[in-house]
């Protein structure tokens, strides 16, 4: 059995209210319940973690180092500008699959540099709030 870890970085618990005509009306609760039952089905654990503060998500990486199999993570606009974020999944040594629910590259200036992508065993950009649930079938393939 395997752990899969859920990571969301800043304003992404507001999905549902921030922009929707960006990031679509599923909030952060409901893509959660969804992806929980994804992976529990295939028989594996799930986790999930919210945070604003960059601090705590650097932390969350480092406990997950050895505890866990796979991790998803919408980095939000850290995924732009935080070398921190990509130093501490690099040392975490765990697979991780980066999700933008909008495509970043068509929003231009900075959206378009992605600091963690060179690390990450995949990306899945643009594809709404389902690309949460993509990257976590692809993960759960790599257990198997
Ligand atoms: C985002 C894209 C980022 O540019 C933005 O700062 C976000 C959300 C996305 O999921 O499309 O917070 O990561």
């Amino acid at each position: 059995m395997a752990t899969l870890l859920l990571l969301n970085g800043p304003n992404l618990d507001r999905l549902g209210d921030r922009e929707p005509d960006i990031y679509g009306h599923d909030t952060l609760a409901h893509i959660t319940d969804r992806l929980a039952a994804q992976v529990k089905s295939a028989g594996h654990r799930f986790e999930a973690f919210q945070t604003n503060a960059e601090h705590a998500m650097i932390e969350k990486i480092h406990a997950a180092r050895g505890k866990v199999e796979g991790i998803v993570i919408n980095p939000g606009a850290w995924g732009h500008t935080s070398l921190a974020l990509a130093d501490a999944l690099a040392l975490a040594e765990v697979p991780y699959i980066e999700v933008h629910i909008s495509n970043v590259f068509a929003r231009g200036g900075r959206r378009a540099e992605l600091m963690l992508a060179g690390g990450a065993s995949g990306l899945i950009i643009g594809c709404g709030s389902r690309g949460y649930d993509l990257a976590v079938a692809a993960l759960l393939a790599r257990f198997s």
